[in-house]
């Protein structure tokens, strides 16, 4: 039987998180947060602080899932937890399409709908969110975020903590860099350097 799961993070993007583990036929028994959420929709154990000491000393039992949205401190969690924890376990919808030819990293949500084709290489901590299409040979950096319906063409490369917003469209052979967050709705036809922000069909840069 399968150990049960406990989530790091539980608001608005772990209620998505927790659907999926449930499809998946796993049990979630808990959560790590700030402090004990106002809103508890599972009625889900409180287990403590999300800081590394007490998740390492309260998860002996337990798998666990980094289920928080902003993609610096999910990554910073990830890292603090590495090499003194086994690694996060994968919450990957079973209505998801995922070629068998695709390289995934660990700690990894792929929503339900989402697409991942042939040769995509997928890092630690990426959420693929619901019904983003990820084509063949794309290359998502560790922590980044594909939001909700966004199409990568093929061959394209996503920075670490990089925010792909929804609805976006990435042309084919496109290079973005880290920590880049492309708005809503965009379409980007042009390479995108790190740190940048930006909007727009076409894109235009707002930082
Ligand atoms: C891009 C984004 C981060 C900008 O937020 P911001 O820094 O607060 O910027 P502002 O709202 O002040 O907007 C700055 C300018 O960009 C425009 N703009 C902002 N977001 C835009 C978008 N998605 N598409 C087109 N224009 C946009 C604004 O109209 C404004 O234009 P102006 O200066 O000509 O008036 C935000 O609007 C966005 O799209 N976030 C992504 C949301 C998302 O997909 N989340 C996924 C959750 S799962």
């Amino acid at each position: 039987m399968s150990r049960k799961v406990a989530l790091i993070g539980y608001s608005g993007h772990s209620y998505v998180v927790y659907d999926i583990l449930e499809r998946m036929g796993k049990i979630v028994s808990g959560y790590f947060d700030r402090k004990a959420a106002m809103k508890n929709p599972f009625s889900l154990e409180y287990m403590g602080e999300e800081n590394p000491d007490n998740i390492i000393a309260k998860l002996k039992e337990l798998d666990y899932f980094i289920s928080i949205g902003d993609n610096k401190i999910r990554g910073s969690i990830f890292e603090n937890l590495s090499g003194k924890l086994p690694l996060p376990v994968n919450a990957i919808d079973p209505s998801a399409i995922i070629s068998n030819k695709i390289i995934m990293g660990s700690g990894v949500m792929v929503g339900a709908g989402a697409i991942l084709n042939s040769m995509a290489e997928i890092g630690d901590g990426v959420i693929c969110n619901t019904g983003a299409i990820i084509e063949h040979e794309c290359k998502i950096g560790r922590f980044a975020h594909l939001a909700p319906g966004c199409i990568l063409a093929g061959n394209v490369e996503v920075g670490a903590n990089t925010l792909i917003g929804a609805g976006v469209v990435v042309k084919q052979n496109i290079k973005i860099g880290r920590d880049v967050i492309v708005g809503a709705g965009t379409v980007v036809i042009k390479d995108i350097p790190d740190g940048a922000k930006v909007v727009g069909n076409p894109q235009r840069h707002i930082e």
